[in-house]
């Protein structure tokens, strides 16, 4: 059910950016149903198809930060924010980044590039940057210091949430050391 409404809503994300399915009228199209849409789909289908397929913890919490939590951020923040719930929404729902158990620059660095170079994400460097600017304050904010605890509890609730939804995907991201 969660799969299907991820699908649902990365497909609303990225219907501007894609073209609209050729009705079928083709016997061709007919022979093939289920394969059809997926041969004519953009190079950038199939990582947002990877994305969906395979959940993470993360994507269980919420898609948005509490306007309490914004409100305190540096309009510079803000926009690294406002980009990403825009742009990190391509594929999968922002959930995945605000959810993450990544916390530190280097490894959004690290992150940020990765998802850059995927076929299919529509992102300048520029908006990159500002995006990574905005992981990294935030994840200092939220995950350490005074946030901790509370962000500790969170994402345990999550982890143990996904167990229960996903005990396969959860037993191959522990082996993966990627919960
Ligand atoms: C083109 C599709 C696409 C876009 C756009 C995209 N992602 Fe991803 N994302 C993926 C895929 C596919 C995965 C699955 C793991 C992988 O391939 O790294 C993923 C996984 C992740 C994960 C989980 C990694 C882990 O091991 O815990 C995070 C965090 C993440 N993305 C953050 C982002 C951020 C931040 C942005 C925006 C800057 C973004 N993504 C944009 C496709 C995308």
């Amino acid at each position: 059910m969660k799969i299907i409404l991820l699908a649902a809503l990365a497909l609303v994300a990225c219907s501007k950016s894609e073209p609209a399915p050729a009705p079928v009228e083709a016997p061709k199209a007919a022979a093939a149903p289920a394969a059809a849409p997926e041969a004519a789909a953009p190079a950038g289908q199939s990582e947002k198809e990877k994305a969906l397929a395979n959940p993470y913890p993360n994507d269980l919490g919420p898609a948005t930060l509490p306007e309490e939590t914004l409100a305190a951020y540096p309009a510079d923040v803000r926009k690294g924010y406002d980009l990403l719930v825009v742009k990190c929404a391509q594929c999968h729902t922002p959930s995945r980044p605000l959810n993450s158990r990544f916390d530190d620059a280097d490894t959004w660095n690290r992150y940020v590039k990765r998802m850059m170079n995927k076929p299919g994400c529509v992102m300048t460097k520029a908006e990159a940057k500002v995006i990574w600017q905005f992981l990294s304050a935030d994840s200092a904010k939220r995950k350490h210091g005074a946030g901790e605890a509370a962000w500790k509890a969170h994402r345990e609730r999550l982890v143990a949430d996904f167990k229960v939804k996903f005990p396969k995907r959860y037993e191959e991201l522990k082996a993966a050391d990627d919960l």
